[in-house]
């Protein structure tokens, strides 16, 4: 069965560098560095939040993290499953916007439960302008902050856009993503358009 391209022309071929070669894609390299920096994977969980073809997840539990990932149900998501990317990566099929909120909600409670390692890292790269969009703006925006939050997440490691003055996007850049958290996360230090927000509580 032949698999559809995904919506960036290079995702295909990203995924069968990593299949024949274990080549991981350079665009990920500052994120691995930063949650390597930030995190121990002894803190538990690491939620790739909007996981695409998983490659980012996979490189992440090559370097010793239990991670999970969420990402919607279309072609890069069944790219990297054909291929073998979420083989160590668990991923819920799921596309978030505001009537599926609770969805993520009920998956992130359900990891707190005894018996469960809850998720206490989300890692989001370039995945937060998208959910703005599909969570309707600010408020839904605002509604997913919360979630984290009170779902037990303690990290929030985020790769936004560098700036740029062109951008038309109300999160066309990394500390616009950080800003639009600020009623439930805090900085906590950052490089560049690399983030690191732990909750306000
Ligand atoms: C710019 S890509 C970044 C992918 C990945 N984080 C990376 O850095 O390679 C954004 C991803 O978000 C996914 N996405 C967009 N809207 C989404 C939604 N509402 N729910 C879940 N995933 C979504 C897209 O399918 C795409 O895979």
């Amino acid at each position: 069965m032949s698999v559809p391209k995904t919506g960036r022309f290079d995702a295909e071929d990203l995924v069968t560098a990593w299949r024949e070669r274990g080549e991981f894609p350079k665009i990920h390299t500052a994120m691995t560095a930063w949650v390597r920096e930030n995190v121990d994977p002894r803190e538990g969980p690491v939620l790739d939040l909007c996981s695409s073809t998983g490659l980012l997840g996979r490189r992440l539990a090559a370097a010793g993290y239990t991670v999970r990932a969420v990402e919607l149900p279309g072609p890069a998501l069944q790219l990297g499953r054909s291929n073998g990317v979420y083989e160590y990566v668990p991923v819920m099929s799921l596309r978030i916007e505001r009537d599926t909120l609770e969805d993520l909600g009920d998956w992130l409670r359900a990891t707190v439960m005894p018996g469960h390692d809850p998720i206490r890292t989300v890692v989001a790269r370039r995945a937060f302008p998208e959910l703005w969009d599909s969570l309707g703006g600010a408020e839904g925006f605002s509604a997913l902050g919360r979630l984290l939050a009170e779902c037990g997440v303690r990290n929030v490691l985020l790769e936004g856009r560098a700036h740029s003055s062109r951008t038309t996007h109300p999160l066309g850049e990394a500390i616009a993503e950080a800003n639009a958290l600020a009623e439930s996360w805090r900085v906590l230090c950052w490089r560049g358009p690399l983030y690191h927000l732990v909750p306000r509580a």
